[in-house]
């Protein structure tokens, strides 16, 4: 079993980290790596492998960072990017609103005792049990995403009270597809049926709109454009309606770097961008400037986090080497999914030998388990082995299956030099529990 709330402390320290590691990670001249002042030798010895590890104190940094960008607007953590209680707590603490998109983020949130009225609940199918669920919890927001959701939501809404709505649209500016299954599109008209509907419904409150541009968004420049876009619409609903609606949501979407060539969006030039666009617009329209709220999900919880893995047999011909390690497409379904690719570098172990491109392939039984296409490795990689693979704090544990009955990978948050296991691993009699008959 392993141990909770070690020590792991090491000293001899040397260069700073680079881009896509946690922001406390250092590579020493031994070959072991630490985050947080936190041997990864020690945390894969004591933990096992392969295990996710998460810096808390850059997660916490990144939090403050965003909020400081928008000190008169709303930062909620998109919590589909990486949630677990501590998680939850760490963003509660650091005084984040929180984003969810299913009952069981927002059960998550509530164990924890993550203030409702900082909750916004988002989802383009929310099931009758979801809205129930969030209008009772007493969400700070629900995001219309179709017209039917409109008179399920009033009719849940107790007496005397009234549930504040955002109406999720899609804007016409080219970054955002309106094809896709998100949203109200504007161009249609069915938005402006629903913004109609919603106000008619005495249980709701309209407070804005909302929309969300897509993924890894490398410039401001498109969420300036979906901000004037979604200001001359408050301006078209007051000319329409007699009401100025108080809040615009931008959603998430802001890129990190998963590789060293690659640049994240940084906080402060987007807020910086995203707030004079809008008070300009604003200003042309005569409307007066609404509250800003934005969901960044991967770029608060991404850098901070790395899986460790352990190798667990090299092939090397016909010109490549696999590198096969304890893990794979189970814990990281990015690479199959959508050709992501990683910084990936061997810790624990230093070689005299040069690096040359190896492909580093998980255990499952599919040929498309692959977890990182040619990355520089020393050339005498070898079983044994620990691999780290940086970035992997968002959309990894939230996307984990248990394909070939793979438990799920621990998670370890280190921070101020000590290690402590906030998620176990999960284990054939996890899996077993689920099994009610035979
Ligand atoms: C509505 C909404 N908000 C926020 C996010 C978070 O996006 P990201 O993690 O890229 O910042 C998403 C992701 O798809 C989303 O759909």
């Amino acid at each position: 079993m392993c141990a909770l709330g070690q020590d792991l402390a090491t000293t001899t320290e040397t260069p700073p980290a680079e881009n896509p590691w946690p922001s406390t990670t250092l590579f020493r001249e031994d070959g072991d790596a630490t985050t947080a002042g936190v041997s990864l030798v020690e945390i894969a010895r004591l933990y096992g492998t392969p295990a996710y590890v998460v810096d808390e104190a850059d997660v916490r940094r990144r939090c403050r960072e965003y909020a400081d960008a928008l000190p008169e607007g709303t930062v909620a953590y998109a919590a589909k990017a990486f949630l677990c209680r501590a998680m939850a707590g760490w963003v509660r603490e650091e005084g984040l609103s929180l984003d969810v998109c299913s009952g069981g983020e927002l059960a998550i949130a509530r164990s924890v005792g993550f203030p409702a009225e900082r909750i916004i609940f988002h989802g383009n199918a929310k099931t009758p049990r979801e809205l129930h669920d969030a209008v009772e919890g007493g969400v700070g927001r629900l995001v219309i995403d179709n017209l039917a959701e409109v008179h399920r939501v009033a009719a849940l809404v107790p007496e005397g009270r009234r549930q504040k709505i955002l109406i999720r649209v899609v804007p016409d500016t080219g970054d955002a597809v309106p094809s896709q299954k998100f949203g109200l599109s504007i161009a249609t008209g069915e938005a402006g049926v629903a913004v109609a509907r919603v106000l008619a419904q005495p249980e709701l409150e309209l407070v804005g709109l909302h929309c969300h541009l897509g993924s890894q968004i490398d410039s401001a420049r498109p969420y300036e454009e979906a901000v004037r876009a979604l200001a001359e619409q408050l301006a078209l609903i007051r000319d329409a309606h007699g009401v100025v609606l108080p809040e615009l949501d931008l959603g998430g979407g802001q890129a990190i770097a998963y590789l060293d060539s690659e640049r994240g969006l940084d906080p402060r030039s987007f807020a910086a961008a995203l707030t004079a666009a809008l008070e300009e617009r604003c200003a042309g329209l005569g409307l007066p400037v609404p509250r800003l709220i934005v969901e960044p999900g991967r770029s608060i919880s991404g850098p901070a986090g790395m899986t460790l893995y352990r190798v667990i047999a090299v092939k090397r011909g016909g010109g490549r080497v696999f590198v096969a390690v304890d893990g794979g497409m189970s814990d990281n379904p990015r690479p199959s999914l959508y050709g992501a690719r990683y910084t990936v570098k061997m810790v624990g172990r230093r070689s005299r030998e040069a690096a040359r491109p190896a492909t580093v392939v998980g255990h499952h039984c599919e040929t498309g388990d692959v977890l990182a296409e040619d990355v520089p490795l020393p050339a005498d990689v070898r079983p044994g082995d620990l691999l780290a693979v940086a970035a992997t704090g968002a959309y990894h544990h939230s996307m984990a299956s248990t394909y070939n009955a793979t438990g799920r990978l621990p998670v370890i948050a280190v921070s101020a030099r000590r290690a402590r296991l906030v998620v176990r691993r999960e284990e054939p009699d996890d899996l077993f529990l689920r099994e009610v008959g035979l």
